[in-house]
């Protein structure tokens, strides 16, 4: 008898190993990326002009009423889980520093805090606003949420309001984090071609990191919405939905100032956070203008090519991002009823900016470019210039494409000047 389960056991060990082998070499060729053109496989994308059961879409009526709510239901369900709507929550805002000769005298300095779930002191964002100095206004304005908090946006002492991360660190880091990232948010010079600048930290929202009983930032509050509105779980606001839901109440909050013009504000976001500026304007057409920077996979980038992060690295090692239900197109990308250009699509006919830098192949330069391209169907059926006839992926440094841009530039991963330049001119032509 002893014997008998010693043979059992031997033989389950071998069935185990094997298992386990043979799904590591699995995972092993879906993790790894590509960055050989040569190596993209052939691929169909689906139409986002024709709907699910087959009919062509060719008026702007049938594209606003039918398709366009199609797409962004399956986005909701297949992806990113359904955004909340304002009735999520309890908005009240209380400004808290202002100071009239900012940015050496250029600018208005406002800081606020955002309760979400008035009366309750709990979750709140720190609002970082920047007005010309100069005019009266109302002014247009650039809204994009920040990495690692308001302080590390500008080199302004008085600035503050820091990453969930960093709560508990010690005086002395605030010194290495002040002005971290200013580069990549040029106050003075957006202040200077006229536009105003509100940012906030995305993890004043919802932390980045699994949080398997949403007890932090906004999710309970968000977990509440979903019980009451009886969304199932595995279509439920995953983060990209909670950090969009957040970027539209910035923008209820930015209706309330009278130097602020509602009907020009610009989105934008950078990596994971111009995946968020993307969805958000999709889902708010409030939102007039939408710029999303080395984006790359989740956001504008084709997953269907295949190169840089795949759908599966992007849906399992950071998996909190999207919905339970997007798990199944894990090594199923062809599956998937719709790829990134739809994204795009949504936006429309609104100007939207895509911006890729040459080196960073782990977000597909040139499938960022490709999805501007596929939108442009969508684009010119309703009635506006589109890519403007750019049909190739351009040259480095040389922008192209009518209401939708893009551009490619030198150097990696980042917010460059040459980034900032682009979208002002870009802002310039639709927002002035
Ligand atoms: C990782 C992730 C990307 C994301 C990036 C970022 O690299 O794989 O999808 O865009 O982080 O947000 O910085």
């Amino acid at each position: 008898m002893k014997g008998f389960g010693l043979a059992i056991l031997f033989f389950v060990s071998v069935f185990a190993l094997c298992f386990f082998y043979s799904s590591a070499v699995d995972a092993e060729d879906i993790f790894v990326p590509n960055y050989d053109e040569s190596s993209v496989p052939t691929y169909t994308l689906p139409d986002p002009l024709m709907t699910i059961d087959g009919k062509i879409i060719d008026t702007p009526d049938q594209w606003i009423n039918i398709r366009r709510r199609e797409i962004l239901r399956l986005y909701s369900e297949e992806l990113y889980g359904f955004v909340p709507d304002s009735s999520c929550g309890q908005l009240y805002y209380e400004e808290t520093e202002s100071c009239d000769e900012a940015l050496g005298g250029v600018a208005i300095r406002k800081q606020g805090t955002l309760y979400l779930n008035w009366p309750e002191k709990n979750p709140k964002v720190n609002l970082l606003l920047y007005l010309p100095a100069e005019g009266e206004g109302p002014f247009p304005v650039f809204c994009g949420l920040n990495f690692e908090g308001n302080l590390t946006t500008s080199t302004e002492p008085e600035i503050f309001g820091r990453a969930y991360r960093y709560q508990n660190e010690t005086r002395e880091s605030e010194a290495l984090l002040r002005g971290k990232y200013a580069q990549r948010w040029p106050a003075k010079t957006i202040i200077k071609r006229g536009y105003a600048l509100v940012t906030a930290c995305y993890e004043d929202i919802v932390p980045d990191f699994p949080d398997p009983n949403h007890s932090l930032g906004a999710w309970p509050l968000i977990e509440s919405y979903v019980k009451k509105n009886r969304i199932p779980e595995r279509v439920a606001p995953a983060a990209i939905s909670a950090w969009s839901w957040g970027l539209s109440r910035i923008f209820d909050v930015l209706q309330t100032f009278p130097k602020i013009d509602e009907s020009r504000v610009a989105v934008l976001g950078h990596s994971r956070l111009g995946k968020t500026a993307l969805w958000a304007g999709a889902n708010d057409p409030r939102f007039a203008l939408v710029i999303s920077n080395d984006s790359g996979c989740g956001g504008a980038s084709l997953y269907r090519r295949r190169f840089g992060e795949t759908f599966e690295f992007m849906n399992s090692r950071i998996y909190w991002w999207f919905c339970e239900n997007s798990r199944k197109y894990n090594g199923k990308v062809d599956e998937l009823p719709f790829d990134q250009h739809y994204l795009i699509s949504l936006i429309a006919p609104r100007p939207v900016y895509i911006a890729s830098a040459v080196e960073d192949g782990w977000a597909d330069p040139k499938g960022e470019f490709l999805s501007a391209f596929y939108a442009n169907g969508v684009y010119q059926l309703l009635g506006t210039d589109g890519i403007a006839g750019a049909n190739e992926w351009p040259r480095v440094d040389t922008p192209v494409g009518g209401v939708i841009h893009y551009h490619v530039r030198r150097g990696g991963h980042d917010v460059t000047s040459y980034d900032w330049e682009r979208y002002l001119d870009f802002a310039d032509r639709y927002m002035k």
